[in-house]
């Protein structure tokens, strides 16, 4: 049977590759690219360079599928996304079915961490949901930008005792989710941290974590803002491209049993 092993390949720094994932990618007949274009070449280049470092001995190929555009103009947000992964399905269960042999392996490399807002497990359900060629999928993890993030701030996500939540840019843009006092935010396009009412909040904010064009800046939110705001402005315009998480904190003044 056909074998799918989706290797989480870290948040940008090679080393962030994990012996488990080395093992994988030793094991890989052939390696799926879903393609979005031109701009993030960068990321392109960083996942061949993950196979030129640690891959042996081993004939592999790597074949490109074209990644479908988004419809990011249509109002019902979920719905976009649902059309997009559906059209995504059609692409992997094509390249599966055309490129993979009965007992080859192939593999898709995730960013960070497989399980953390990346649509390729859900995807890969689908086509096999399908009923094409049966094939089994098999997943390593990754070291995701949350931690990648923590791990440059030296802190940890939550205080004691305390939970932690991950969202989304979007949904924070909808006020601090209730219950919690330490949220990480991540697919931000609009810096929502700095509209909001909570002025005593700390953040830790990381772009491009792990690779030479990481950035890091933390403090008060009040007194940073403009200056994360300013920053990710001017990198975006240099690079064409970013992607950054932060950590917003509440301090919590006693542990209250919450
Ligand atoms: C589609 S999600 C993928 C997350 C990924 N699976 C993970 O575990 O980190 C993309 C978002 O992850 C975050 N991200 C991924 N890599 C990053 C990096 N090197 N530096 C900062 N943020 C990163 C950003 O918030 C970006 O918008």
């Amino acid at each position: 049977m056909r074998q799918i092993i989706v290797i989480g390949i870290g948040a940008g720094d090679p080393e962030q590759v994990t012996v488990q994932a080395v093992n994988a990618l030793n094991r890989v007949d052939v390696f799926f690219v879903l393609d979005k274009g031109t701009v993030k070449q960068e990321l392109t280049d960083l996942r061949q360079e993950i196979l030129d470092r640690y891959v042996r001995d081993r004939d592999y190929r790597v074949v490109w599928g074209r990644d479908p555009d988004r419809d990011r103009t249509a109002t019902a947000y979920a719905d976009a996304v649902d059309d997009w992964r559906h059209r995504r399905a059609d692409v992997c269960a094509r390249l599966i079915a055309d490129e993979l042999k009965e007992e080859q392996t192939g593999a898709f490399l995730v960013w960070g961490d497989p399980a953390l807002y990346d649509s390729t497990l859900a995807i890969l359900g689908e086509v096999g949901e399908r009923g094409g060629v049966p094939f089994e999928v098999e997943v390593v993890p990754g070291i995701s930008s949350v931690s990648a993030l923590a791990a440059r701030h030296r802190t940890g996500l939550n205080q004691v005792g305390g939970a932690v939540q991950i969202t989304t840019g979007r949904r924070l843009g909808a006020g601090w989710p209730a219950d919690v006092d330490d949220v990480v935010v991540m697919l931000d396009a609009h810096t929502a941290f700095a509209e909001l009412a909570e002025a005593d909040a700390e953040i830790f904010w990381g772009a491009y974590l792990g690779t030479p064009d990481e950035i890091l800046v933390s403090g008060p939110v009040a007194e940073v803002a403009d200056r994360i705001v300013a920053l990710r402005a001017e990198a975006r315009r240099r690079k064409g491209w970013i992607m950054d998480t932060y950590l917003l904190r509440r301090r919590r003044s006693r542990i209250d049993g919450r």
